[in-house]
């Protein structure tokens, strides 16, 4: 059996007010804010993370943002510090994620700093890596994502890796209903274990968990999650009701 407990994590993107986003906490800790056999992240955008995290006071559900920017303050505008996320009480930060590197330009080395600059705030990354259609197509599925996982983990020390979550996001799965299969994933999946023991030796790697992103939902969820090396989800679409992402959260325990 792994040890590693599963992950599941809910991205919210741009959506849920401030309000809508403490309803959806609610029905989210009533179902499964006990539970301690997953761990439950759930990441709304800034603006409702305070409601949010009132609302996650007192549940084992931890709070993640979807952003940071890697200074620590200044002439920024528009952004947020890991001092500002922390005041707040995130523990997680989803970081290079595709919408962030495409429709941002994001590159790896900016997210590198950023990475780094959430483990140095103990907040913890989750890191996201995937190939485009194209790069799949081409062939360069395992040369795209070795790049941006060896690039996205610079300086990274052995100690600190394993607050990392490396989330394997390919990006025409992402909001296309367009799952990987459980092959294509584990393949992945298997290959970013084999780079993390390459960096930082089978026992760190070992205890990293790497998440599938991508279209999950509770019917596809159960065989994906049965993976050897899939250590749980990034969810976006089927995070946005109570309902389906608790579903999730039952697939990942059954899943152990
Ligand atoms: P999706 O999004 O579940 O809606 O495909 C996943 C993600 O972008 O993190």
């Amino acid at each position: 059996m792994s040890q590693r407990k599963k992950l599941l994590a809910g991205n919210w993107k741009m959506n849920k007010t401030s309000a809508d986003a403490g309803a959806l906490v609610r029905e989210i800790t009533a179902a499964a804010g006990q539970r301690t056999d997953v761990d439950i992240v759930v990441c709304p955008p800034f603006t409702a993370l305070e409601s949010a995290g009132k609302m996650l006071d007192g549940s084992a559900v931890r709070l993640g943002a979807q952003n940071l920017h890697p200074e620590k303050n200044g002439a920024f505008t528009g952004e947020i510090s890991a001092d500002m996320l922390r005041a707040l009480f995130v523990s997680h930060v989803i970081l290079g994620h595709s919408e962030r590197r495409t429709l941002f330009a994001e590159s790896d080395a900016f997210i590198n700093l950023k990475v780094l600059a959430a483990l140095k705030h103990q907040l913890r990354p989750i890191f996201c890596v995937g190939e485009t259609l194209a790069e799949r197509e081409a062939g360069a599925t395992l040369r795209v994502v070795q790049t941006q996982v060896e690039r996205g983990l610079v300086g990274v020390a052995k100690e600190q890796a394993t607050e990392v979550a490396v989330a394997y996001e390919p990006v025409w799965a992402i909001g296309t209903g367009k799952v990987a299969t459980k092959e294509q994933a584990q393949e992945v999946h298997a290959f970013i274990r084999s780079l993390l023991t390459k960096h930082f030796g089978d026992a760190v790697a070992q205890k990293i968990r790497i998440l599938y992103g991508g279209s999950m939902k509770p019917s596809n969820a159960p065989e994906l999650l049965a993976q050897p090396d899939i250590d749980g989800g990034l969810i976006g679409g089927a995070s946005l009701e109570a309902r389906s992402f608790v579903e999730l959260v039952t697939a990942a325990a059954a899943a152990k």
